[in-house]
């Protein structure tokens, strides 16, 4: 059997903040109750109690963001008695099972381990998902928006995450993200793309001078001089001691005076 990390303290703990927002949704006159006793536990004990039940199942709505509807039979909004919570239906009920399992290997070869603090730091569905119900990286979600829609669906796909899990730690919002997308985007020609992730990133981030120099770079090799100059000057003025900024400036004159402007 193996170990989950459940009838703990912190999971018991917010069970009963989220309960009531979960079971709210749906309706006051649900007379729907915590089973007593599973019909189809596989997982878990059989005899896995109504408290402790509540607590895993409102802990993976909370770590992976989604309603009970994401892994069971039923729709969101509509009341929980309307549901089948013992059906195996709706595959991601299985998904969740086998991440069940994986997360007990996890803990067992970390049961193996000597922890270097006063306790064993346990794994979580929360500690890979963050909310998410796939446990993505920014740079995964903007590369598969990138693919599928273009660069504007790139941008937008930013700002709803940005808005959604800012703050939240579940993405790594610092300018290090766009910056290696958009020479990933430079390195493959791809210089449109390069160019809105290199804007995006100077608009969060327009203090920083190392994103102005990456910018002014694209902007060079599509041959906008003028947006190129505009980007290392405001990338040196930021950082009087960016080389490259100024060397960069340097030719981009030269090649103006060649060409007379
Ligand atoms: C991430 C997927 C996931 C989410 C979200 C989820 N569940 Fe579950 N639920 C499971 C899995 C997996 C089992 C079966 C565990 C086992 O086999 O031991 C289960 C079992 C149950 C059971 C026992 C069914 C039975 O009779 O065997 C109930 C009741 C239940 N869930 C209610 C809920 C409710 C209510 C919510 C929303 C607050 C919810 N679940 C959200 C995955 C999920
Ligand atoms: C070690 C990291 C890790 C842990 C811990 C983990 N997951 Fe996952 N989970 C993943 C990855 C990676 C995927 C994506 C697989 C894919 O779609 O390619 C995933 C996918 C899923 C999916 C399917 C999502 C989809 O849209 O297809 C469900 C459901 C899920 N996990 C539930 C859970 C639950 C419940 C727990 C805790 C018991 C958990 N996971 C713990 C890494 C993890």
């Amino acid at each position: 059997m193996p170990r989950f990390p459940l009838p703990s303290a912190p999971v018991l703990l917010f069970s009963f903040l989220v309960l009531p927002l979960a079971v709210s949704s749906a309706g006051a006159q649900d007379s729907w109750t915590w089973p007593d006793r599973g019909q189809n536990l596989q997982v878990f004990p059989e005899d896995t109690s109504p408290e402790r039940l509540r607590a895993v199942m409102t802990g993976f709505t909370r770590a992976l963001g989604v309603r009970c509807s994401h892994c069971h039979v039923g729709d969101a909004g509509k009341p929980l008695s309307t549901y089948d919570f013992a059906s195996d239906e709706n595959p991601m009920k299985q998904t969740a099972r086998v991440m069940l399992e994986m997360l007990g290997t996890i803990n067992k070869s970390l049961d193996t381990i000597e922890p270097s603090g006063p306790t064993q730091v346990n794994m979580w569905c929360h500690t890979c998902h963050m909310g998410k119900p796939r446990p993505m990286t920014l740079a995964e979600e903007l590369t598969e928006s990138l693919t599928e829609g273009g660069a504007g669906a790139m941008v937008e796909k930013y700002e709803e995450l940005h808005e959604n899990f800012y703050g939240r730690g579940g993405y790594d919002f610092s300018e290090g993200t766009l910056n290696s997308l958009g020479y990933e985007q430079l390195e493959a020609g791809a210089l449109k793309e390069a160019i809105a992730l290199f804007r995006l990133n100077v608009e969060r981030f327009p203090a920083s001078g190392n994103v102005h120099d990456s910018l002014a770079e694209a902007y060079r090799e599509a041959g906008d001089r003028e947006r190129a100059i505009l980007h290392y000057q405001q990338a040196l003025f930021l950082d009087p001691d960016n080389d490259n900024a100024a060397k960069m400036l340097a030719e981009l004159r030269q090649e103006g005076a060649k060409q007379g402007d």
